[in-house]
């Protein structure tokens, strides 16, 4: 039976966002319900209601988000009901050529629930923020967006892994391949630097630079793992990075805010041989103009790190893990625990600057 649960929707852009009763269908083949009990406040959510991602309003929002199998559909084998879950973002196929590659990350037949929740006052269908909408009681999703993790972690901390915390960790591990005695900068000491830098800790760098325009950022960063702080405000970032590696650059610069002069700022503080990993997210009007030269000379590797490169069933569980055995500290990232009618004032927070994660608990 379809059943009713309070849920934070975007009605249009720019209006604030509301806690309304939405319809959750009984799973379809291949679905599962999910009763959801922690779900981080995220930048994408904000820009879902501001109009930054699509006009498909309304917009059930929330994606980052831990909780317990409900019911599964037809032909669901890998999680049952009182699984204790991480969601993902989008279920990937097994078959396409990235799939069978090994390399789902790549995968270009994901898929989220076919089916719709609905507002219940005019029977709307909502598009749920990432294929996930979790500022809900309960969430409608594929099946293959949930990964078993171990049960005895708080909701709050394995919910992290959903989005933010797991695209930094991973820009550091599975893109960077940072290896023990690494020099690595992180550029943008958000929720996703700051993972990265947990990250790059966890991998062995032997220097963690961090850098940003933000003292309060710096002192967390530090606080996270970072060994090193540049204000880029007030000094070059690239000569300090330069400076504190022996004059050659960091081994793997990860780039976590999205911006070109911070594009820039990676691509030149590498060694030589180095990587760079960029996980922030430019918009389409923004362009990076280069001396060929540059891009010529300068050898190691510029990649784009999506989702952290992630492989869900295999990243979860093993930093649940780490996290559980106190070699990571994910709880690191949660700032505050909130209730689903204060997400509008979480995001207010989110844009000061204040916190690293809100997270709604249910
Ligand atoms: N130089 C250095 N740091 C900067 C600069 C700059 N020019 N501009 C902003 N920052 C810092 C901010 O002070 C902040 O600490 O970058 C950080 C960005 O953090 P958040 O706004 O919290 O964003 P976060 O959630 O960490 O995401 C960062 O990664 O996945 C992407 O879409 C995401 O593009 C976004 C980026
Ligand atoms: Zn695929
Ligand atoms: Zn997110």
């Amino acid at each position: 039976m379809a059943q009713e649960v309070r849920g934070v929707v975007a009605p249009g852009r720019n209006e604030p966002v509301r806690v309304e009763t939405i319809v959750v269908p009984e799973p379809g083949p291949g679905e599962a319900v999910v009763q959801v009990q922690a779900c981080g406040v995220c930048h994408t959510d904000l820009h879902y209601k501001q109009g930054g991602i699509s006009d498909d309003y309304p917009f059930l929002l929330g994606h980052e988000a831990a909780g317990v199998v409900e019911a599964v559909g037809s032909g669901v084998t890998d999680v049952a009901p009182g699984d204790f879950v991480v969601l993902n973002w989008r279920a990937v196929c097994g078959q396409c050529r990235a799939c069978k590659r090994g390399r789902p990350w790549y995968c270009f037949d994901t898929h989220n629930a076919e089916q719709k929740m609905t507002l219940k006052s005019d029977g709307r269908q909502l598009e749920p923020a990432l294929g996930i909408g979790a500022f809900a009681e309960k969430t409608l999703v594929a099946a293959g967006q949930c990964t078993k993790v171990d049960p005895s972690v708080s909701p709050a901390v394995a919910g992290l892994l959903g989005c933010g915390v797991m695209a930094g960790i991973g820009a550091a591990i599975n893109t960077g391949q940072v290896t023990r005695g690494d020099s690595v900068a992180v550029i943008g000491c958000g929720g996703v630097g700051d993972a990265a830098i947990a990250g790059a800790r966890l991998a062995g760098a032997a220097r963690i630079i961090a850098v940003d325009i933000d003292e309060r950022k710096l002192a967390t960063a530090e606080k996270i793992g970072a060994t090193h702080t540049v204000n880029s405000s007030t000094a070059d970032p690239v000569e300090a990075i330069r400076e504190l590696t022996g004059g050659f650059g960091a081994d793997v610069v990860i780039e976590a805010v999205g911006r070109p002069e911070t594009y820039k700022q990676a691509f030149y503080a590498r060694d030589l041989a180095g990587t760079v990993v960029l996980v922030g997210v430019p918009t389409p009007e923004m362009t990076l103009e280069l001396p060929l030269l540059d891009v010529f000379g300068r050898g190691g590797s510029l990649k784009s790190s999506w989702y952290g490169d992630c492989l869900p069933s295999r990243d979860f569980p093993m930093l649940i893990d780490l996290h559980t055995q106190g070699r990571l500290d994910l709880g690191a990232f949660v700032t505050e625990t909130i209730n689903l009618d204060e997400v509008e004032k979480a995001f207010e927070r989110m844009h000061a600057g204040d916190v690293l994660r809100s997270v709604v608990m249910l």
